[in-house]
């Protein structure tokens, strides 16, 4: 782990996105240590970045069903997305961040197409709205009108196919060129 946080050595050199690792685990697998990289990957953005004063301990991340996936490089945690199951069976994926010194290296990508390969049904994403194309890219199609949530516009996109592979969920081939399984998170 980067002691002061990992931007300044991020600025300094560009991660190389075949050195990044993809862990998934539910709540009670995370070690206090990743549990806090995550957080302050979340915080990081979500709130500080975003300048959004967001409650992002809803309180779900402890749900048994809920899966953790986030990518990690020297125990920094450079991207991270959640998957819930809604009480109607659906999925929904969220907190989909990547830290900003990362971006644009298909981690976001990465992220996406692993949490899509991990599901069947379907998938709702509560999308910031000016990343609905980026949404799009996975097969994700806007519904609704925009709508404020945090101060930030958003609209509801969903995902009418169910998804079994990292193929399936990868159509465009966006991202290909970091394949990667996924190793069983140590414990
Ligand atoms: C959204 C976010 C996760 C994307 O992560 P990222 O790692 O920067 O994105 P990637 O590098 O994986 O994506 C780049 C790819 O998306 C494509 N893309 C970008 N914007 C797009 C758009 N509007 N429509 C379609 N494709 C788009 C790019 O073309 C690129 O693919 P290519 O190089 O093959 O052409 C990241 O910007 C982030 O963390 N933002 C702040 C937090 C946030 O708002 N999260 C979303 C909450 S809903």
């Amino acid at each position: 782990m980067t002691p002061g946080g990992p931007v300044d050595r991020y600025r300094q050199a560009p991660v190389n996105p075949d050195d990044l690792t993809l862990h998934e685990a539910s709540f009670d697998e995370l070690s206090p240590a990743t549990l806090y990289e995550i957080l302050r990957l979340r915080v990081d953005v979500f709130v500080v970045e975003q300048d959004c004063m967001f409650g992002d301990l809803d309180g779900r991340d402890r749900e048994p069903s809920c899966r953790h996936l986030w990518l990690e490089h020297d125990a920094d945690v450079l991207g991270y997305a959640r998957i819930l199951t809604e009480p109607d069976g659906s999925i929904q994926i969220g907190r989909v961040v990547t830290r900003g010194e990362a971006r644009d290296r298909h981690l976001g990508v990465r992220l996406m197409r692993e949490a899509l390969a991990r599901v069947a049904g379907s998938v709702v994403l509560k999308a910031q709205a000016r990343l609905a194309g980026w949404y799009g890219q996975f097969g994700f199609v806007a519904e609704g009108d925009e709508f404020t949530w945090d101060g930030i516009a958003h609209v509801r996109v969903t995902h009418p196919v169910a998804l079994t592979s990292p193929a399936q969920a990868n159509p465009s081939g966006a991202g290909q060129s970091h394949p990667q399984p996924s190793p069983a998170r140590e414990p």
